[in-house]
């Protein structure tokens, strides 16, 4: 028996040094090459061979039948019980000796499927995943049946993680299902981190969206929709009886119209346009599509190879790729015909249609439509989710919310605040930094996939691990965040940071919070979310009191009303309601209502057909009022 440092074509591989296999006289040569080690077996005598025949069989009889017999067995009970000996020692030498990192306990086959499906079936994922990390630690390794996922639960393995090693931890998982059928291949969020058109629509989203003069360029369509929505609210007849959903759906139109505005140059009018349902469930699909057990194609992608006859699934997901295809290619094409018409708009498509950018995009402009589409799904749920759990935040401690209302009418008086009041009045600040510490609307983070095996606090992450920033977790650590279940905004007092001043901290624990996620996959659309939560809690509390409708049960439970959109999310059970500040407080609306409609350009309709009825609606893909 020989080492080598090549492995030879005939040898056994073997991750590990043969000294820890080996008493000292039996040690064989080896040669370490990139941290794995081979041994080479001589084939008249086999290493396992001579070890059995030393131990166990030294007093079989030795005539040539009963010997050949014995190497046969030797052999086979070799093979059989010490390659998996070497391959399980292999685990834990070189880099592989790190160990994983810890895991709950749980069933040997199924791992800890039945805890987070029991979780899950309560939308409360995010306190399981918690507990678990209150208990074990920075980094916690989850198994459910086949699937393993890694939650970062601290501040500095996040910034170690995701931000020093973002080289190695910027991958999606292979999402067949959502990204290469539902999608097409085209979605900035679903995409890898090294595809080209990932680089290219992060590039150009960052341009004509996302970036400080873009998201400013956007305050006007903001400062527009909320005014609408303000007057909309302030007009009903009974304000209070405008609560839970109802509510809900007129602040998802204000986030929706306003994105559809800045991508699309289009807005949607009235609350009850199907649209909203229709684009808000093209974004659930492409979100449920990518969660383990969804589909059979995504753990079996074999399944991928039969003829598209036998795959319905694939052919249900293209239908709709083509479907949302067809709704942006009628967009682009009334921004075509509006242009030509002299009617232009300093949205993100009409801006890249006129500059005529859309040929450097992979399947030309139709990709910058396709595009457009997904930074409205990206934008209006997240913005519309951060709105609302403030409003829950000023539901739950109402000495916060007279506090709020008090600084911001000091400072205000009765003009209608717009988002250049924000420097004058710090607590908004910090108002803001709390609703997205309290709650952080993608919880659990969207996953990331590892491209190397990374080393983190004498923990191992294996090269290919689903890695998930934690930040429910991050946020409520006692230890970081005192009594984080509390609401309490005072707590940023001494920190004016913005978004991006506070993600680029040189010392991760003065991170305000990680609601935008870590690393080059980091939101890229949080300085328009940031005007957008700003104006909207300036707004809300400068014309109206959050309180509890008159079906709230008190005392209030948030567990009562949380999770059905998103875990640890109040959902539209929420019984919240507005109360005018006062009646001098209408007037002061509908005179800056008029104002904001006198000083807007004309803009069409997203959806022109009909009213009430969306263009997806007529395929049958949704009823609104069932979400
Ligand atoms: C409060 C509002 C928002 C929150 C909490 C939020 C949160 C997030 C999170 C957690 C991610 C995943 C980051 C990761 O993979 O590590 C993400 C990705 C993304 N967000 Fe946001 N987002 C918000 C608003 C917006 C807005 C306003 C836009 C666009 C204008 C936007 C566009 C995107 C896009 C395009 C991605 C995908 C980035 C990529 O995968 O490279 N988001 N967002």
């Amino acid at each position: 028996m020989r080492a080598s440092s090549e492995p030879p074509s005939t040898c056994m591989r073997v991750k590990a040094p043969v000294d820890t296999i080996f008493t000292s006289h039996q040690r064989l040569p080896s040669i370490q090459n990139d941290d794995k080690f081979y041994l080479q077996y001589d084939s008249s005598h086999s290493l396992t061979e001579q070890l059995l025949k030393m131990t166990i069989l030294r007093n079989i009889d030795e005539s040539s039948e009963a010997r050949l017999f014995v190497r046969v067995l030797v052999v086979v009970l070799g093979v059989a019980i010490l390659v998996p000996y070497l391959y399980f020692r292999a685990e834990g030498k070189g880099i592989n000796r790190v160990p994983l990192p810890p895991t709950p306990p749980g069933n040997f086959i199924t791992g800890n499927l039945s805890e987070v499906l029991a979780a899950v079936s309560k939308n409360q994922q995010h306190l399981l995943f918690n507990e678990w990390a209150q208990q074990y630690g920075e980094i916690v390794r989850v198994r459910s049946g086949p699937f393993v996922q890694y939650f970062i639960n601290s501040d500095k393995a996040v910034k170690e993680i995701f931000d020093r090693n973002s080289a190695f931890t910027s991958q999606r998982p292979r999402w067949i299902a959502s990204n290469e059928q539902i999608c097409n291949g085209m979605n900035l969020l679903l995409l890898d981190g090294d595809h080209p058109r990932w680089k290219h629509q992060r590039k150009v989203t960052h341009n004509y969206l996302t970036s400080v003069p873009r998201a400013d360029a956007g305050l006007p369509f903001l400062h527009f929709e909320s005014a609408k929505f303000l007057h909309r609210v302030a007009s009903e007849a009974d304000i209070t009886a405008m609560s839970g959903w109802k509510l809900y759906r007129s602040i998802l139109r204000y986030t929706y119209s306003m994105f559809a505005s800045q991508t699309f140059g289009l807005d949607i009018p009235e609350d009850d346009d199907q649209v909203i349902a229709d684009i808000h469930e093209t974004g659930l699909a492409q979100i449920l599509q990518t969660l383990p057990g969804a589909n059979l194609v995504d753990p079996l992608p074999i399944l991928d190879k039969l003829p598209l006859v036998l795959k319905p699934w694939e052919r249900r997901n293209r239908k709709r790729f083509t479907r949302d295809m067809d709704f942006v290619k009628e967009k682009l094409n009334r921004i075509r015909q509006l242009r030509a018409r002299g009617v232009t708009s300093d949205a993100f498509l009409p801006l890249i249609e006129a500059e005529n950018k859309g040929s450097e995009f992979g399947a030309g402009i139709d990709e910058a439509a396709y595009l457009s589409l997904m930074l409205v799904i990206g934008a209006a749920d997240t913005s519309a989710v951060s709105t609302w759990s403030f409003m829950e935040a000023m539901l739950m401690f109402p000495t916060v919310q007279t506090k709020a209302r008090r600084l911001i009418t000091q400072m205000i008086g009765d003009r209608i605040p717009t988002y250049e009041d924000i420097d004058r009045i710090p607590y908004v600040r910090c108002l803001m930094k709390e609703t997205w510490r309290w709650r952080p609307p993608v919880a659990l983070g969207h996953p990331h996939i590892t491209t190397r095996d990374l080393i983190y606090n004498e923990m191992r992450i294996p090269a290919g691990s689903q890695i998930h920033l934690n930040a429910y977790a991050v946020q409520h650590d006692p230890t970081r965040h005192p009594n984080p279940d509390q609401f309490f905004p005072e707590r940023f007092e001494n920190d004016l940071t913005t978004t991006m001043q506070s993600i680029n901290a040189k010392d991760v624990r003065d991170r305000d919070h990680f609601a935008f996620g870590a690393g080059r996959r980091i939101c890229p659309g949080y300085h328009v979310a940031e005007r957008s939560l700003a104006v909207a809690i300036m707004r809300i509390l400068w014309a109206f009191e959050i309180v509890p409708s008159s079906d709230a049960r008190m005392p209030l439970d948030p567990l009562a009303f949380e999770g059905g959109m998103m875990p640890g999310i109040a959902d539209k059970r929420m019984p919240v309601c507005f109360k005018l500040v006062s009646e001098q407080r209408r007037e002061h609306i509908n005179v800056a209502f008029e104002q904001a409609v006198s000083e807007r350009r004309s803009m069409e309709p997203l959806v022109v057909e009909e009213t009430g009825q969306g263009a997806f609606e007529r395929l049958g893909f949704v009823n609104y009022d069932e979400h």
